[in-house]
């Protein structure tokens, strides 16, 4: 287990050395990139860029919350909605869709790394992420794409060798805010591998409002590893009198170490009545909600 405080003092010592010009850093909210900008931020202040890319796949609010909690740096917030969308356009495959995120970061950042001249790249990568990608479990976009293409004179990972609850530890010892810090993990993709098949605007917004209600009704009662939802496929309901071909959304709740293995949480019954309840008539067109009892493995923790 690192000693945060210690892991704090040398990593910045670290970036300090390391990096000689403007950095850029992607920002998606989560635990590990919040880190890591603090961590750069601290170590080379105005030479860092934090980017975030909005990529119409993130959680509810999620643009909002960013700016709010990194009003201190010179963020730049880039909408990328249309451009993700239309890389994503039918595409079914799980791994098609993974990497067609990647390449639309890769463009995103480019384009930014180019405008400001940054020469460094810091990324939080983490050690499950490597273990996954290397293993060929699937290929995690952030490992598996930006290094090897972009033409960065240096790319920095100070997170590489920390597990997810060591990462939480440093969170603290920076003081970053208990909504960041216990944050639970999302993955890079954002909602696209919640999606089972194409991502299409409409599936987007039903997923979005979906996870929202699940977090909503899980994360402070529970305190799951990671709580989500995904849409599956279309099934009949009837909601009124009327017969409705509608969206099938499956609940996920796990217990986990580090996400290498989970246990499907059990929630009480009434629990999940009232988010069934919530989501099937809170959103119009969802006539169906299941709740996935399978561990990692054999199942994975997302869906694609
Ligand atoms: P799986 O689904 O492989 O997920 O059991 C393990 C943990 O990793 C997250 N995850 C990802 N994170 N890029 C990421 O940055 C990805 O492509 C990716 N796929 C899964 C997942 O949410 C879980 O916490």
């Amino acid at each position: 287990m690192v000693k945060a405080d210690k892991f704090v003092h040398e990593s910045i010592e670290k970036i300090k050395k390391e990096v000689k010009g403007r950095a850029i850093i992607a920002l998606s909210g989560g635990v590990d990139s919040s880190v890591c900008a603090v961590l750069a931020h601290r170590a080379i202040g105005e030479l860092l860029t934090p980017v975030y890319i909005d990529t119409g796949l993130m959680r509810k609010g999620e643009t909002e919350r960013i700016k709010k909690v990194f009003a201190d740096m010179n963020l730049e917030v880039i909408d990328g909605k249309e451009r993700f969308l239309n890389s994503l356009r039918g595409l079914i495959d799980p791994e098609k869709k993974r990497k067609a995120v990647g390449e639309a970061f890769i463009r995103e950042f480019e384009r930014e790394a180019r405008m400001i001249g940054a020469k460094y790249l810091i990324q939080g990568t983490i050690y499950p992420d490597r273990i996954e990608s290397e293993g060929g479990i699937k290929s995690h976009h952030n490992v598996g794409g930006l290094p090897s293409v972009m033409d960065f004179e240096k790319i920095v990972e100070p997170l590489a060798e920390l597990y997810k609850d060591e990462v939480r530890e440093v969170a603290r010892a920076l003081g970053l805010p208990r909504g960041i810090s216990d944050r639970m993990p999302f993955p890079g993709p954002g909602l696209s591998v919640r999606i089972i098949g194409e991502v299409t605007e409409d599936k987007l917004d039903v997923v979005r409002e979906a996870n929202a209600i699940v977090e909503e009704e899980l994360v402070e009662q529970f305190a799951p590893w990671q709580t989500f939802a995904a849409l599956l496929e279309k099934g009949t309901g009837v909601k009124g009198d009327v017969r409705v071909h509608g969206w099938i959304i499956a609940v996920r709740a796990v217990q986990s170490r580090d996400g290498m293995t989970a246990e499907a949480m059990e929630l009480p019954w009434e629990v999940l009545k009232k988010i069934e309840s919530r989501i099937t008539s809170e959103i119009p067109n969802v006539s169906r909600v299941l709740y996935d009892l399978t561990p990692k493995p054999p199942g994975t923790i997302e869906f694609e």
